[in-house]
């Protein structure tokens, strides 16, 4: 799971959850903890060059939730032979290193919404597996506080206004 953010926490708590082996891909050793807790068996630091060497051609499948423009190359590089790519965030146009697709037979997807059926489905799956985002409760007056934060990437990982202080 590249990118410890909303998406990503709790796509590692679904992935965990379905048995697969999971690591995070993250730009913040701090939140190495927060990944074990989560069931992720360790985290890789994506700016330690050496790490991400270690981690070449691991992993089946890198979910990319990296919510900022960056090259999609190391995290390629990641992917083991036959391995995919998804990233779900908005990039706006990219360049991608062919080879880096082709040595390894790697794909490149994405994934929107999956619809109401699918999202039904997967509320429902979290709902028996007591899959829940884990949120930090404000009252709306500190929506500033909040939106500070965000900036400084300081939210583990979900903050929600309590509105009823607007009564
Ligand atoms: N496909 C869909 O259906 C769908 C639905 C909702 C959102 N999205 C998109 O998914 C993306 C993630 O959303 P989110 O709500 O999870 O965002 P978020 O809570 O802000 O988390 C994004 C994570 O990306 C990493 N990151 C942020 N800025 C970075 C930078 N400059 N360089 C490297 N890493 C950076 C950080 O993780 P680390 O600290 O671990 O590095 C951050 O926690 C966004 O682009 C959003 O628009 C897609």
């Amino acid at each position: 799971m590249a990118g410890l953010g909303g998406l990503g926490h709790l796509a590692v708590k679904m992935a965990v959850s379905l048995g697969a082996d999971t690591s995070v891909i993250s730009r913040s050793p701090g939140k190495a903890g927060d990944a074990r807790e989560l069931g992720a068996q360790g985290l890789i630091v994506s700016t330690a060059p050496e790490q991400m060497a270690d981690a070449r051609d691991r992993f089946d499948v890198v979910i990319d939730t990296i919510s900022a423009p960056h090259d999609l190359g190391p995290y390629l590089r990641l992917v083991a032979m036959d391995g995919t790519l998804s990233h779900l965030g908005h990039l706006g146009p990219v360049t991608v290193e062919t080879t880096d697709l082709l040595v390894g037979r790697k794909k490149l997807s994405s994934a929107g919404s999956g619809g109401r059926l699918a999202t039904a489905a997967m509320l429902e799956y979290c709902g028996e597996h007591g899959i829940t985002a884990d949120i930090e409760l404000l009252p709306s007056t500190r929506v500033n506080e909040a939106l500070d934060r965000l900036r400084r990437n300081d939210v583990r990982y979900r903050f929600v206004l309590d509105m009823s202080d607007l009564d």
